[in-house]
């Protein structure tokens, strides 16, 4: 049976706090809530799931949105259609980055935030992350365009900071002289 994972909202301040290290092993909890949190994401991208649960599309989720401290991210990335690659990524960091920014057009959305929050968030282009998986090898991924935003979105989350901080006020929209709009 699928049952709905309770996502924090914005306004819940455990969404500031900056989380800690997870250690190993791993909880069965934590192992149990990475997997719903797979399941739920991958839902959430196809359609008829999406319908059947009323699930806001999302391909990102960090520890801290379900109330819990520790640095562990979930990426579900749909690479064509129907067909998806999982990221689970403990105590990740980007260890390099592009210079080149980009910003996702059509703005950032995120599950914790149920409103439209226009404007656009600049990102690297790629970024290489190191962590470890959910048994304590070490990993790396090279990520990029949308990838390499959910990468930032989701680290992001682990230090407190929710995407619409990094949308300029005075100016939140750019043109494509100033940044690649993906
Ligand atoms: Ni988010």
């Amino acid at each position: 049976m699928f049952e709905k994972l309770n996502i924090l909202d914005e306004k819940d301040k455990r969404l500031r706090q900056i989380s800690k290290d997870a250690t190993f092993p791993l909880s069965k909890n934590d192992i149990i809530l990475i997997e719903k949190a797979i399941q739920e994401l991958t839902y959430s991208q196809i359609e008829k799931y999406a319908t059947k649960y009323n699930l806001r599309p999302g391909m990102g989720l960090a520890f801290p949105q379900l109330g819990l401290d520790k640095r562990i991210i979930i990426i579900v990335h749909e690479v064509e259609e129907g067909v998806f690659d999982e990221y689970v990524f403990v105590n990740p960091k980007i260890v390099s980055y592009s210079e080149e920014m980009i910003a996702a057009d059509a703005g950032e959305g995120c599950l914790s935030v149920n409103r439209d929050v226009e404007g656009h968030v600049p990102r690297h282009a790629r970024v290489t992350v190191e962590g470890y998986d959910i048994d304590g090898n070490k990993i790396k991924v090279r990520a990029r365009e949308e990838l390499s935003i959910a990468f930032q979105h989701e680290i992001d989350h682990l230090n407190g900071i929710l995407f619409y901080d990094r949308i300029n006020p005075k100016k939140p929209f750019f043109n494509e002289n100033e940044i690649r709009l993906i």
